[in-house]
This record gives C-alpha cells, structure tokens and sequence, in this order.
C-alpha cells in the first residue's frame, strides 16, 4: 500500500506535504508532486496538510483517479527527489478549486527543476 498524489495537486504544487514526511518520498516536477509507492511508509501524516485534498490513500482512491497510482509510481522514477517545501506556483489558489487538469499535467522537466533552492 502507499499514498497516491491525484489530480488536484496539478498547477497548484503547494508541497505542504513535503515538509511533514518523515521519509523522501516525494518527487517534483513541473506542476505535480508524486509519491514513490517504494518509499512511502503509509503514516498518512500529508493527508491533512494539502490544501486541496490531493493525497489519498490507495484503498481510498476514486476510480476516476486509479490512473495516478501508476503514474505516481512511473513519474517517481523519473523526477527528482523534493526535500523541502517551497511556494506553490504562482497561480495556484486560481487552479485549486479546478477539475479536469489530467490534460495539462507535464512529465517533461524543465532545466533546474529540483535543483534545492
Ligand atoms: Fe500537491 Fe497538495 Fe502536496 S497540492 S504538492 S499534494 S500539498
């Protein structure tokens, strides 16, 4: 079992939930964290810290959501670790309250991306 990050961390990344696990499972990229299912540890301590309720238990995600348990495995592997918690994107309260973002995820890391800030 592991936590799973869902569509509603898209274009908002407010890494809120960074800052309280106690392992590093969380991976960055452009407008979306994911969590490595490797590493989680299943405390479920990030739940309550994300302001738009993107984290969900495995057993608790919504059938319209069962495609960001491989995609937060197969995008862990490929983007870098995120260690600390930083600002959310700058537009991100305007895309909190938004559905149907799967479409504007990007997978493609711009130079820099998880370089510590
Ligand atoms: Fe995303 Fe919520 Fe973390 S918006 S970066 S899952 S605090």
């Amino acid at each position: 079992m592991t936590h799973v990050v869902t569509e509603a961390c898209i274009r908002c990344k407010y890494t809120d939930c960074v800052a309280v696990c106690p392992v590093e499972c969380f991976h960055e990229g452009p407008d979306f964290l994911v969590i490595d299912p490797e590493v989680c540890i299943d405390c479920g301590v990030c739940i309550p810290e994300c302001p738009v309720e993107a984290i969900v238990e495995e057993k608790d995600l919504a059938p319209a959501q069962a495609e960001y348990l491989p995609l937060n495995a197969r995008l862990a592997a490929e983007w870098p670790l995120i260690l600390q918690s930083q600002d959310p994107l700058p537009d991100a309260d305007d895309w909190a309250d938004k559905h149907n973002k799967r479409a504007l995820l990007s997978e493609t890391l711009p130079t820099l991306v998880g370089v510590s800030r």
